[in-house]
């Protein structure tokens, strides 16, 4: 079996439902539960035996010790993470918890059941780790799109900190000899994404009547890709992925925000006829730091991994937007704070 840190998340949750679509093999998935992981996503499989669920932090080392003894995964994929760049504005100690020590801690533990591993399970045993484009810093317009060897230049306490625990994982590898593997991704959007995030957040606020908050001069540009084709290449990474090397993964999709905005803003007018959503755009005070530009060159997975994205911008923006219009009460149990007593409702009693 294999391990997932934060599989109740946007990403995670979309991987924990393909895991199981596309394979017996079971999965744990080990969730803090923060503000940002919801078992609503995971309902479809709640009584699936093939998915285990646990609620901890990848910082309790007494806890992921023994699930590493009793379960004995030949892989973890660490996606567990504060994700936000504003909350990390607003509050770093959560990002640096998490995101450098809860890694941290996480590696030592699985430092010392991967040593005490025959020699075959060593060899095979794999930590993937789930990062970001940003840890590399901005790009001008006319920059080359990122590469696996940009420096890294992280500028919010959020790709800092993925920053820090990408270098802890690469030392892991070089130090000890863990087999890791690292994924540096660019910005994700599908099913299940919390509506603090730019695209989930402009359909329900616009669904909602509300303005539509385009940061500074809605000219930053983002590279984008559907959440399925990023499951995908985490799942390509873990099968043949060298260990010790990185693999960056994007969609070959800049855009600039207003140009997202304006899109969903069409596609709403255009799934209810007679509506008009453009009117409630609204510029607003910019993000401090705001980096200007994130591209992915993602040939060496396309070239090493025979990995490409599925889904072009068009096609996956109108599922998106789609999934969201049938999914009202998804997003009514995120705003009311429904959606934090799932667990005790549809967990109570079964274990
Ligand atoms: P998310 O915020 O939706 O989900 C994070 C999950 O981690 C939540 O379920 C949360 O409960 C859990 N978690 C947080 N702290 C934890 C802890 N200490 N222990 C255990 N679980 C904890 O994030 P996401 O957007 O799904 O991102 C998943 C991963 O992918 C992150 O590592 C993120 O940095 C990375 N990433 C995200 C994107 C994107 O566009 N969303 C792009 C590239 C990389
Ligand atoms: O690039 C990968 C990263 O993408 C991930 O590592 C992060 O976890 C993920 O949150 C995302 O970070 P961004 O900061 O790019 O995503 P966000 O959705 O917050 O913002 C996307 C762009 O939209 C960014 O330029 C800021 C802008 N924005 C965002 C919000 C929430 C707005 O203009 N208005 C908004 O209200």
């Amino acid at each position: 079996m294999i391990i997932i840190t934060g599989g109740a998340g946007f990403i995670g949750s979309n991987f924990v439902l393909d895991w199981l679509a596309q394979s017996d093999e079971p999965i744990i998935n080990l969730d803090k539960l923060t503000y940002a992981g919801n078992l609503q996503n995971l309902s479809s499989i709640s009584e699936d035996s093939r998915h285990i669920f646990v609620q901890g932090d990848i910082g309790d080392t007494q806890l992921i010790s023994r699930l590493l003894n009793e379960h004995q995964p030949r892989a973890i994929i660490n996606m567990a993470a504060e994700s936000h760049v504003d909350r990390s504005i607003h509050g770093p100690e959560d990002f640096i918890q998490t995101n450098i020590l809860g890694t941290f801690r996480l590696l030592e533990s699985v430092r010392s059941y991967w040593f005490g591993l025959e020699s075959g399970s060593r060899a095979n045993f794999r930590f993937l780790h789930v990062s970001t484009d940003e840890v590399y810093g901005t790009l001008e317009k006319n920059d080359p799109a990122f590469t696996e060897t940009h420096g890294y230049q992280p500028n919010s306490p959020y790709s800092a900190s993925k920053a820090s625990s990408d270098h802890l994982v690469r030392a892991y590898f070089h130090t000890y000899g863990i087999p890791v593997l690292t994924t540096n991704c660019s910005n994700n959007y599908g099913p299940f994404q919390f509506p603090e995030k730019l695209i989930p957040l402009m359909i329900a606020n616009a669904l909602a009547g509300k303005s539509l908050p385009v940061y500074g001069d809605g000219l930053q540009i983002r590279d984008w890709l559907y959440v399925t084709d990023h499951c995908r290449a985490i799942r390509r990474v873990l099968e043949a992925g060298i260990p010790g090397e990185t693999y960056n993964i994007g969609g070959w999709n800049e855009k600039a925000n207003i140009e997202i905005v304006q899109t969903i803003c069409a596609l709403l007018e255009e799934y209810r006829p007679g509506s008009n959503f453009q009117h409630l755009i609204t510029y607003v005070k910019d993000r401090p730091g705001h980096d200007r530009r994130y591209a992915i060159n993602a040939q060496k997975i396309e070239r090493e991994l025979n990995w490409k994205p599925a889904e072009t911008f068009d096609t996956g923006i109108r599922k998106t937007v789609a999934w969201y219009l049938n999914h009202p009460q998804w997003i009514a149990d995120i705003q009311t704070g429904a959606y934090r007593t799932w667990l005790e409702k549809n967990y109570h009693g079964r274990q």
